[in-house]
């Protein structure tokens, strides 16, 4: 755990333990340079003969205490990160970082990178770390603690296993927020059947665990702007009946990334005080097999009175996304953002590290792609094109759930158009919701990717 404190003195007059110096391409920066007047040059000569790159550090035991070097990487955000893993290494419990001239990507970044989930590790790793910052203004800080607490609720959600995670144990976590002022709905089975949600249900009825539909309201007196959020919200994908292979379903805890994205952002909007309306909507259930489950050819009534034939039980998320979608609409949404794991075909297309953006109305569009590149989220549009539309036609129902196998992120995303009026934004994340490996900004595992640019959104608005 790493706290960030303000501190008045800098590199050259501070006191501490420990003090970190940022390398440029092989030169200190300015508080570095005058701590290395201070030393004699110590520093200049220690860096002469190694060439430290980005990333790498170099730890020296000086007269004044101990020195960290080290290399600055392009971005800031991503170098808090690589310095908070490599300070979490150390034994020293306090250090005083030169800041950078970006303070608050780093700030953010010092706090993400130090994320561990150890919930479930009978030894905790746990080491609470203390860092100050010079000169680097008290709300700047605690805004970024407030985006990483958020972040931090979105990650531990996606990570919790999905034995833990049910649908009833999100709603659980859901309803936590109301201690933040968030207004918190939970609707069970018997409700979500009463309203019609006939595609989320067929989704949900092959699990012993009964599905939730949350339904939450965050909004600060004076609001100016409304914003409708939508997040898939599957504890597990197993596929269904049309069933993953065992690899493809290792990462499933994490199919309620979209979710945990939504929550993530209720939780930070919430301590921040966002002057914003939010409304969040998530249909959470599980994909399993059993003798009840739905099956490949079933035609299902969803909420917006339009049928669909089952092609695929994998397909899974379109479903219950295509009925959290027509409730906010009803609700009155007059503009949606949803967010879902919802294609393989999007991780093909962009990779691991780059969600995928479709938009039903241009402006709209460009308001979030721009907020994600203010947050530091990696997005990129791509084409709602109408000429795939049949694909999705079915002989007996109004659509089937998949097209072919050509341009499936394409197509998932025009179902879900299908089902609402109002603008409409689809981040496609299943590549960057879930890391494979350890990253700058993390450890293996869920990454909270969204809820800053939701925030960055609700902010803009
Ligand atoms: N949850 C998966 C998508 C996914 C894949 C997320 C990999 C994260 C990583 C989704 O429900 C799914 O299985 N989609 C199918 C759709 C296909 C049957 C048209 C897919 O992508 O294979
Ligand atoms: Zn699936
Ligand atoms: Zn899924």
């Amino acid at each position: 755990m790493i706290t960030l404190k303000r501190a008045t003195t800098g590199l050259a007059d501070g006191q501490a333990p420990l003090k970190v110096a940022w390398v440029k391409e092989g030169a200190l920066l300015p508080q570095g340079e005058a701590l290395d007047a201070r030393l004699g040059g110590l520093l200049r000569r220690a860096l002469a003969g190694v060439g430290l790159k980005a990333g790498e550090s170099l730890l020296l035991h000086t007269e004044e205490g101990a020195v960290l070097l080290f290399g600055l990487l392009e971005d800031a955000r991503e170098s808090g990160g690589k310095l908070a893993q490599a300070l979490l290494r150390l034994a020293f419990p306090e250090a005083l970082v030169e800041p950078l001239e970006e303070a608050y990507p780093l700030a953010e970044g010092l706090l993400l990178g130090a994320y561990r989930f150890d919930r479930h590790k009978t030894e905790k790793e746990a080491k609470a770390l203390t860092l100050h910052l010079p000169g680097v203004p008290e709300e700047l800080l605690a805004r970024a603690g407030k985006v990483a607490e958020g972040v931090y609720f979105a990650r531990d959600l996606v990570n919790e296993p999905p034995n833990l995670l049910t649908p009833e144990a999100l709603a659980e976590r859901a309803l936590e927020l109301r201690a933040l002022g968030v207004e918190v709905e939970v609707l069970d089975e018997k409700a979500i059947k009463e309203l019609g949600m006939g595609a989320f249900l067929a989704v949900a009825q092959g699990s012993e665990n009964p599905p939730r539909f949350l339904k939450l309201r965050y909004a600060q007196e004076g609001a100016r702007a409304r914003l409708d959020l939508v997040g898939k919200g599957l504890t597990f994908d197993s596929g269904g009946y049309s069933l993953k292979p065992t690899e493809g379903m290792a990462t499933m805890k994490g199919d309620m990334a979209g979710a945990a994205a939504v929550l993530g952002a209720f939780k930070a909007a919430a301590l921040l005080g966002l002057p914003v309306e939010l409304r969040g909507y998530i249909a959470a259930c599980e994909n399993l097999i059993s003798g009840r489950a739905y099956r490949v050819g079933d035609v299902l009534k969803t909420l917006s009175g339009k049928t669909v034939e089952v092609m695929n039980t994998d397909a899974e998320g379109r479903l219950t996304l295509a009925d959290a979608l027509a409730y906010a609409q009803r609700e009155g949404a007059e503009r949606i953002l949803e967010l879902s794991t919802l294609t393989g075909a999007a991780v093909v297309a962009l990779g691991e590290e780059v969600a995928a953006l479709f938009a039903t109305d241009g402006a709209w569009g460009e308001t979030v792609r721009e907020a994600a590149q203010r947050a530091g989220e990696k997005v990129w549009p791509m084409p709602l094109e109408r000429a795939y539309r049949e694909k999705l036609k079915s002989p007996v129902a109004d659509l089937k759930n998949v097209g072919d196998r050509n341009g499936g992120a394409i197509t998932a995303a025009l179902f879900l158009s299908e089902f609402v009026k109002v603008p409409l934004v689809h981040l496609d994340i299943a590549g960057p919701a879930f890391a494979k490996k350890a990253h700058a900004l993390g450890p293996e595992g869920g990454t909270g990717f969204g809820v800053r640019t939701l925030l960055e959104v609700a902010q803009a608005l």
